[in-house]
């Protein structure tokens, strides 16, 4: 008989079927013996009768501890009582491996399930994660594609810094040479426009993050878009309509999911719903005062208190624009009507709702060659490292911009998860590298 997988059968509901998968939970009497049986689709009961088997079925059952690998065939019928309202009654069993001791049991603390990732993974609430995860990538590659972008890729080694020096990580190159691991693809992405015009990756990013904090990897999936000819207007709807296409995706096919990780889905709807707020760094500046009492001075980055109180007024992630210049990377476009005395950017945040912060960071890129000199020596870069980018600003300069969107905090976000650990399989932090 050919397997089928647990979900497969439970829609069949009557009849004789035969799967594979491991023993999630067993107990038993000296007649009978439930084996809750996994796969990667569903669980589902199934019950052994002492009378109506061999002995050897009946001997194997009662030794093979949980996570043992078994290929089953049996009746699948409805019952009630039963986890997810089917049983199986079993005929044939074979033990494929006798599982040992599975260290993993009921109320294990954190660290001990990240000691043993590798065994945390089979848990149900990862395997629902881990679905949503592959819907979200699949849902990223689906938009950018369908709004004809290229998949493009850039080197891990990098040569220079783009979002600051202090993240880097650096990589002794046969030891002799100094190479940092991508904290983007950006500045080797914006010399494609002139090829491609328009293009996308997802590919890991790498920050030497030394803040303890619920949403800080070391190593996430970065999805980048970079696009010619775009304005600062484009850059900030193709980042809504990335965002909704996700949400959109996940919900209508990871309504199980999400119900087994007991995520309240209406917290999740406006996100399609409705027009993402859009707002300026110094409207968001006058709100914090107004609703909070919290008085930030001009010129003061964003830090996670103020996103968070920034995104519980709002049901949908919020667009901040207008940052201040010198709190934003090299190469963000001062707009024409920037005032000198508080120069601004064509920089954008997304902050997701309910306190996950920033989801996507973006931007216009400047074309005034001088003025990226000019921040790059401020920054005390040296400038000759980045001729290939300075380049892209010497042979027919386009407007042009493009947006980064941390995936993992996408995930925790849908998932409504407390840590970003909990949204990639395993999760590299300033404390954590193993296993
Ligand atoms: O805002 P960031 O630093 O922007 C860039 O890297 C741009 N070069 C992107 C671009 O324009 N192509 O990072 C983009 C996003 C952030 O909004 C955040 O969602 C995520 O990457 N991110 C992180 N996610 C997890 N762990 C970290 N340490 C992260 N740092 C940034
Ligand atoms: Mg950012």
């Amino acid at each position: 008989m050919g397997f089928i997988s647990i979900q497969e059968a439970i829609k069949k509901g009557k009849e004789k079927v035969a799967i594979r998968g491991w023993i999630y939970r067993e107990r038993g009497s000296n007649k009978l013996k439930f084996l809750v049986l996994r796969d990667a689709s569903n669980i589902v009961q199934c019950v052994i009768k002492k009378e109506e088997v061999s002995e050897k079925i009946w001997n194997d059952a009662n030794k093979a501890l949980v996570e043992s690998s078994v290929e089953i065939e049996g009746d699948i019928y409805q019952d009630k009582r039963a986890p997810t309202g089917y049983e199986i009654n079993v005929k044939k069993l074979n033990v494929v491996n006798f599982a040992e001791n599975f260290p993993i049991n009921k109320d294990q603390s954190i660290e001990f399930l990240a000691d043993n990732r590798h065994l945390w993974l089979r848990s149900r609430k990862m395997t629902a994660i881990l679905k949503i995860r592959s819907t979200v990538f699949g849902a990223i590659h689906e938009y950018f594609r369908g709004e004809g972008f290229y998949e493009y890729q850039s080197p891990t080694f990098q040569a220079v810094q783009c979002e600051g020096g202090s993240t880097l990580f650096h990589v002794d190159y046969f030891g002799n040479k100094d190479v940092f691991l991508a904290q983007t693809w950006q500045l080797y992405a914006e010399p494609a426009i002139f090829s491609l015009e328009k293009i996308y990756t997802i590919a890991p990013s790498f920050r030497a993050e030394k803040s303890k904090t619920s949403r800080h990897l070391t190593e996430y999936w970065h999805a980048e878009m970079e696009v010619a000819w775009a304005n600062f207007e484009d850059i900030i709807s193709y980042g809504e309509g990335l965002i909704k296409y996700i949400v959109k995706k996940v919900l209508e096919k990871n309504k199980a999911e999400l119900e087994l990780l007991e995520r309240d889905v209406k917290k999740l709807e406006p996100t399609i719903k409705k027009r993402f707020t859009r707002i300026t760094y110094d409207e968001v500046l006058k709100l914090l005062k107004d609703k909070f009492k919290m008085s930030i001075p001009w010129g003061k980055d964003l830090r996670t208190i103020e996103e968070d109180k920034l995104s519980s007024l709002f049901d949908v992630p919020v667009a901040v624009t207008r940052y201040p210049k010198k709190v934003k990377a090299f190469y963000m476009k001062e707009p024409t009507d920037s005032n000198p005395k508080k120069p601004v950017v064509n920089g954008v945040d997304f902050i997701a709702p309910e306190g996950y912060g920033e989801i996507i960071g973006g931007s216009e890129r400047e074309s005034d060659i001088n003025k990226i000199i000019e921040r790059l020596k401020e920054e005390g870069e040296d400038v000759k490292q980045y001729q290939f980018y300075l380049d892209t600003r010497k042979y027919g300069s386009v407007p042009h911009g493009g947006y980064g969107l941390g995936v993992e905090r996408v995930i925790a976000w849908i998932c409504g998860l407390d840590n970003i650990k909990e949204a990639i399989p395993f999760p590299r932090t300033v404390l954590r590298y193993k296993p």
